[in-house]
């Protein structure tokens, strides 16, 4: 192996997950309904209509999984409550069959020597909460802290690393500005409030599960370098407002304390308090990175493509523009090593002493191969995360603090919007048999991580 894919002794490897994309069993074990439940069957929502009510079967089969896992060398897994298993109406004592699944599942990854890192929200907020305001309205943040002491309560005691809440920007733009994910609405800079309800849910979720004795916590944030399309005055500045959008918007209130320059006036309640809360210091932050976005000012001439999949509408002052002259996944997301080594830098400059550890907390591709003879020869795959691992390891050679690399995903699974016609996992999933076939780049990456570990 090269010295650009061996990491410091201790770096942690793991795979991420979340439980819509894979448990499927919707109607089992008292699970309530989800927001994503109640969109996925509202027509035109989904590509083809699809639904997670079977997903990966994960519910079922999490031994084969976590058998899978063990195989493949990680010493974490990376994957998430459902809320509405947890507490079917959002409110309340949690609900014994649900915590059941979750024990069963965390007792499994701890026999195979696996850490579990459960992340408490990825998007599938109980159905009765959104219909009283849902992130719109600031009791969820009360609820999201009751959500996090019954965890806690629970688990604490086998869990040893914590994750609030996954890409609070895409729940606000995708699910309440754009209408693109559950619940979805079209709110555009009305949707504000929701930053600000999640940012204080994880504010106040980090002081619940700490009293209720959980430790080592973060949150996965969503981050991606924003390149103006051009040099001119005109296409910096709307990179710079995108860039405070989609990025600075999130992590600034959490690592410093504040947010943006002119953004505080759009937020709800006593905002100089709860960034108070917001601010809670973390024991660690997680970035979740795909590609970089090209993003240049209005002209009418926008590709959907380059924004890492969010959906800007015309009439904003921004617009996404193609990068020229590079390879796609087949989500049609821009491949970028470089981007990744990138704003690991700029989370060191912009926030110096007030940066924890990072960990990566998600990174992957849609590459779409299945098996042809029983073999998954996904050399794309292998590719994105030979180039993206040695980028990463260049931004810890400069300093960055990075303490672990967590693939997304470990299996094909549900993706929102587009159903399941993008396939990133490490392991390919037959959606007809649920039959489980690890890919080359499983073998690849389990490669890697034994040769970090001799
Ligand atoms: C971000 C999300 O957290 C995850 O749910 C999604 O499947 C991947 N990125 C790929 O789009």
């Amino acid at each position: 192996m090269t010295a650009e894919l061996s990491f410091p002794p201790g770096f942690r490897w793991g795979v991420s997950t979340s439980a819509y994309q894979i448990e499927g069993a919707v109607a089992e074990g008292g699970r309530g309904t989800s927001t994503w439940d109640t969109f996925c069957a509202e027509p035109g929502k989904v590509l083809n209509g699809e639904t997670g009510a079977v997903a990966c079967d994960h519910y079922h089969r999490y031994a084969e999984d976590v058998a899978l896992m063990r195989e493949l060398g990680i010493d974490t897994y990376r994957f998430s409550f459902a809320w509405p298993r947890i507490q079917p109406d959002g409110t309340g004592p949690g609900n014994a069959a649900g915590l059941d699944f979750y024990d069963r599942l965390i007792d499994t990854l701890l026999g195979a020597g696996i850490n579990p890192a459960p992340t408490l929200y990825h998007w599938d907020t109980p159905q009765p909460l959104e219909d009283a305001g849902g992130w719109l309205s600031r009791d969820i943040t009360e609820r999201f802290a009751d959500y996090a002491s019954v965890l806690a309560a629970r688990f604490a005691d086998r869990v040893p690393m914590w994750i609030t809440i996954n890409e609070p920007m895409v729940l606000t733009l995708m699910g309440y500005s754009l209408g693109a994910h559950a619940p979805g609405k079209e709110l555009m800079f009305d949707a504000l409030p929701v930053a600000h309800h999640q940012l204080l849910a994880h504010g106040r979720a980090v002081q619940a599960l700490r009293a209720g004795g959980a430790l080592n916590i973060g949150i996965a944030s969503n981050h991606a370098p924003t390149w103006p399309a051009s040099d001119s005055a005109e296409d910096v500045e709307a990179a710079g407002l995108y860039d405070n959008l989609i990025n600075w918007l999130f992590a600034d209130p959490i690592l410093l304390g504040k947010y943006p320059a002119g953004y505080e006036a759009a937020m709800p309640g006593p905002v100089e308090e709860d960034l108070k809360i917001i601010s809670t210091p973390l024991d660690w932050f997680g970035i979740n990175h795909y590609a970089p976005v090209s993003v240049g000012a209005a002209t009418g001439n926008a590709d959907v493509g380059a924004t890492d999949g969010i959906p800007l509408p015309p009439g904003l002052p921004f617009e996404p523009r193609a990068l020229e002259g590079v390879e796609r996944t087949d989500f049609g997301w821009p491949i970028v090593p470089a981007a990744f080594g990138e704003i690991l830098r700029t989370f060191k400059d912009r926030y110096g002493d007030r940066l924890p550890p990072i960990y990566i907390t998600e990174n992957g591709c849609a590459i779409n191969d299945v098996p042809v003879d029983g073999v998954v020869d996904d050399q794309r795959r292998i590719a994105y995360l030979d180039g993206y691992l040695r980028s990463l390891r260049s931004a810890i050679d400069d300093g960055v603090d990075v303490r672990g690399y967590f693939q997304w995903s470990l299996m094909d699974n549900f993706e929102w919007a587009a159903g399941y016609s993008q396939r990133f996992g490490l392991v390919h999933v037959d959606f007809e048999t649920l039959e489980r076939t690890p890919k080359a780049s499983y073998h690849w990456l389990r490669d890697v991580i034994a040769q970090n570990r001799e």
